[in-house]
């Protein structure tokens, strides 16, 4: 079956509460209706109320069943600034900053997941990357035992039987600009989490690097073979080394000439790139040159799910990651 449809199915088997806080952008409107007639997810829409419902009905998108919150007039506005002083007033932030701060949906939508009273958050229409991250990031925070959140990509090659029959999970490819060691070990295990829980695959995990088992030797190199030994501590059970260039960690002939008997090489089907701008520009290599089907930024280390969107997103795209969203939250 193909992996969007998946997600959506298991997301209509355990529907969850997503709050979308870009409540008045066409696209999030189109986009709950759409989700609302197909069962997947209940919603909660941020913003002013009257200008939601005009916005749906210009739109002739049926969104009755969405529950509407204008952050600015909520009966939880109170507690919400009192809950978000008390977590940032070491930050130095007063009462009245965390009061204005409560305002922005994006701060209101992430207490509501903190708070459990929604499950998941979907947002980045119309926001920048950091703008969508830095409220989880102050108030929801990393899962126990984690350091940093990080962003991976499902990548599905068309007729191909490398990875998990063409299909990968890719990270970081949208967080950490230059990850420590400490903190790419903690990558390389949330990305074999995340090639567990939503590909339901057993990972095999390759640290890259320009240097295959000492074949080289820098810093660079070094801080991916620190990081192996870490996560390999960290883990033990799981098929994961490192440091491996990018062709013995997927092609079986090249790994054999390279690195022979390696548990990892030639089978790898969790990448984890040494820093941001490789992940970054790793996975839009494969997608424009090898026609790969690339779905996320998929937020993976947070204790709780918040995915960011791209400016440019169509309706699917808001869709097809509210439902991933849900599953993550499952
Ligand atoms: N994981 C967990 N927490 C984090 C992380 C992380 N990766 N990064 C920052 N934080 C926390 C900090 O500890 C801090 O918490 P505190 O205030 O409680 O102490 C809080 O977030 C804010 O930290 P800053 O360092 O002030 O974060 P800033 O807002 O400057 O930057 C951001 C965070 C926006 C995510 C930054 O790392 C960034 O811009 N990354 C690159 C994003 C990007 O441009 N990606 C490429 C585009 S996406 C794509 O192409 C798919």
């Amino acid at each position: 079956m193909e992996l969007l449809e998946d997600f959506k199915n298991r997301a209509r088997d355990n529907r969850k509460k997503i709050v979308l806080p870009e409540g008045t952008e066409p696209r999030i409107i189109k986009a709950a209706f759409e989700i609302l007639k197909d069962e997947l997810a209940e919603i909660i829409l941020l913003g002013a109320e009257d200008e939601i419902k005009s916005i749906a009905s210009q739109e002739g998108a049926d969104i009755d069943r969405a529950v509407l919150i204008n952050p600015g007039q909520s009966d939880r506005k109170q507690e919400f600034d009192d809950l978000f002083y008390q977590l940032r007033k070491h930050k130095g932030i007063s009462r009245d900053e965390a009061s204005r701060i409560m305002v922005d949906p994006l701060y209101f939508g992430t207490m509501l997941v903190h708070t459990g009273q929604a499950d998941g958050m979907v947002a980045g229409s119309i926001n920048s990357t950091g703008d969508v991250l830095r409220p989880p990031f102050q108030i929801i925070k990393t899962k126990p035992g984690v350091s940093v959140v990080s962003g991976a990509f499902i990548m599905q090659l068309p007729d191909s039987e490398l990875g998990a029959n063409g299909t990968f999970v890719f990270a970081d490819c949208a967080v950490n600009p230059v990850p420590e060691a400490e903190q790419l070990a903690e990558i390389a295990l949330s990305s074999a989490e995340t090639a567990r829980t939503l590909l339901n695959i057993e990972p095999i995990v390759a640290l890259l690097s320009f240097s295959t088992k000492g074949s080289a030797s820098h810093e660079l190199v070094e801080r991916v073979v620190t990081a192996t030994k870490i996560a390999r501590e960290r883990a033990q059970g799981l098929l994961l080394d490192g440091e491996l260039q990018a062709d013995a960690a997927l092609i079986a002939a090249v790994a054999k000439t390279k690195c022979p008997n390696n548990c990892v090489a030639g089978k790898a089907n969790v990448l984890v790139f040494p820093d941001l701008q490789s992940g970054n520009i790793g996975y839009k290599l494969v997608e424009r040159l090898a026609g790969a089907k690339a779905i996320g930024p998929i937020l993976q280390g947070i204790a709780k799910p918040v995915n960011d969107l791209s400016r440019g997103c169509s309706v699917d795209d808001i869709v097809n990651l509210v439902a991933i969203t849900s599953v993550q939250a499952s």
